[in-house]
């Protein structure tokens, strides 16, 4: 190594032969995604696994989300010195050690006792910003705990009961939150054909509340501070005011006077929305159809990120996901004009499979494979990846 940068890939190559070859353990954890998934279909329950693989009515868009990458492929360079890498990139100031995030999962609770504290402890080691949802299965206070001074984003699902949704907001910039995700494509959730197959729905069950049921103004909604005491009433009321489908674009200006974080979007597909956000006095977008969880049939995410960049990227940051797999994966997404993608359902099952370390596992071989992969593409840092870097599978389309 020639700079300061970590050497991601490397040194992660270089840790899992050494402890292969000479003492004998392969790695612990599955390295492809679709062995991640075939484990986690093995070990988790029936009802955990289904409502993470899961998506909206046939699934279309969960496997178009994955095809969507094909349709770029990378122009790989050669003798352009890539011996001294640097993935780092700022995200509003402050520097963060790749173009990656993790997504807003909730509930975490179904896939491991330990949930978003192992998630955020394996955030916090490597750097890579968390993002805490709404319906996570320990308060965002306790969450904030772990993750120290590490980066950290808050993920909002506006609620329809105003003084939750401006509870939230005060919470998280009170608890040191770097900045606020909206999520705006789950009002209510879709039509998710394999949870409604086995009649779940975590919530039900007493999971990813946490949040509501320790918020003062949540309670003020019961006629007992102790929600606990009469659970059905309790998740009733949360699930009347989880979300608000009356939302439209006038009611952002309630987030800003909550907030003095930087707001960003999450679930736009289409340009006029991504400019009207920032019209609006957004701070950017996550161009994302919520890993397919939503409307079957949606575009594939990958498809709308570049009208989305085309529209607001000189001005505003645009992260995407849905369907970032593998370090090509986020390659391809940043070439096409994101500052950083959100990475989902693979550090899901890096949880559910092995607790912190599986998600640590998970995000170490991320992280190598787009170090070699920006390197052996002839780039040596995140801007040097524009849309020359791919062209369309089949055609000199730039
Ligand atoms: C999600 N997602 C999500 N998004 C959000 O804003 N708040 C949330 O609480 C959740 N919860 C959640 C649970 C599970 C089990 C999944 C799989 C996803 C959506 C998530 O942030 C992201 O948009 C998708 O995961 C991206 O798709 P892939 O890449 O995971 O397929």
């Amino acid at each position: 190594m020639t700079g300061d940068a970590p050497e991601y890939g490397p040194n992660r190559q270089e840790e899992v032969y050494r402890r292969g070859m000479l003492e004998g353990e392969p790695p612990e954890f599955p390295v492809s995604y679709e062995d991640l998934e075939d484990r986690a279909r093995e070990e988790l329950t029936e009802r955990a696994f289904a409502y993470v693989a899961g998506g909206a009515g046939s699934e279309s868009t969960v496997d178009a989300n994955d095809r969507a990458f094909d349709e770029w492929r990378i122009v790989p360079r050669i003798l352009r010195d890539v011996s001294d890498r640097d993935l780092s990139v700022d995200l509003f100031g402050r520097e963060v050690p790749a173009p990656v995030l993790l997504a807003p999962i909730g509930v975490q609770s179904i896939l491991h006792d330990e949930a978003e504290l192992a998630v955020a402890r394996a955030s916090r080691d490597l750097d890579v910003p968390m993002i805490c949802s709404s319906v996570s299965s320990y308060t965002l206070e306790e969450i904030a705990d772990e993750l120290g001074d590490g980066p950290n984003w808050f993920q909002l699902y506006w609620s329809s009961d105003r003084a939750v949704a401006a509870s939230f907001l005060e919470r998280a910039e009170a608890t040191g939150y770097d900045a606020i995700v909206v999520t705006l494509d789950t009002p209510k959730m879709g039509w998710r054909e394999r949870d409604i197959e086995l009649a779940y729905l975590p919530f039900l069950e007493g999971q990813g509340i946490k949040n509501y049921f320790e918020d003062e103004a949540f309670l003020d909604r019961l006629d007992t501070d102790e929600p606990w005491a009469d659970p059905e009433a309790s998740l009733e009321s949360f699930i009347d005011c989880f979300g608000d489908a009356s939302l439209t674009w006038d009611d952002l200006e309630f987030l800003r006077e909550h907030t003095d974080l930087p707001i960003v979007l999450k679930g736009v597909l289409h340009p006029d929305d991504a400019r009207e956000a920032i019209d609006r006095g957004m701070d950017g977008v996550v161009v994302s159809n919520h890993g397919g969880r939503q409307v079957d049939g949606a575009i594939p995410a990958l498809e709308a990120l570049p009208e989305v960049v085309d529209a607001i990227g000189d001005e505003a940051t645009v992260l995407f996901d849905s369907g970032v797999r593998r370090g090509s994966d986020v390659f391809r997404a940043v070439a096409l004009g994101a500052d950083a993608v959100l990475l989902g359902r693979p550090y899901a099952y890096g949880l559910g499979i092995g607790g912190e370390d599986g998600v640590r596992a998970v995000l170490e071989n991320l992280l190598a494979d787009l170090d070699l992969t920006v390197g052996l593409s002839g780039r040596a840092s995140i801007d040097e990846i524009d849309r020359s870097t791919v062209r369309r599978a089949g055609s000199d389309d730039r």
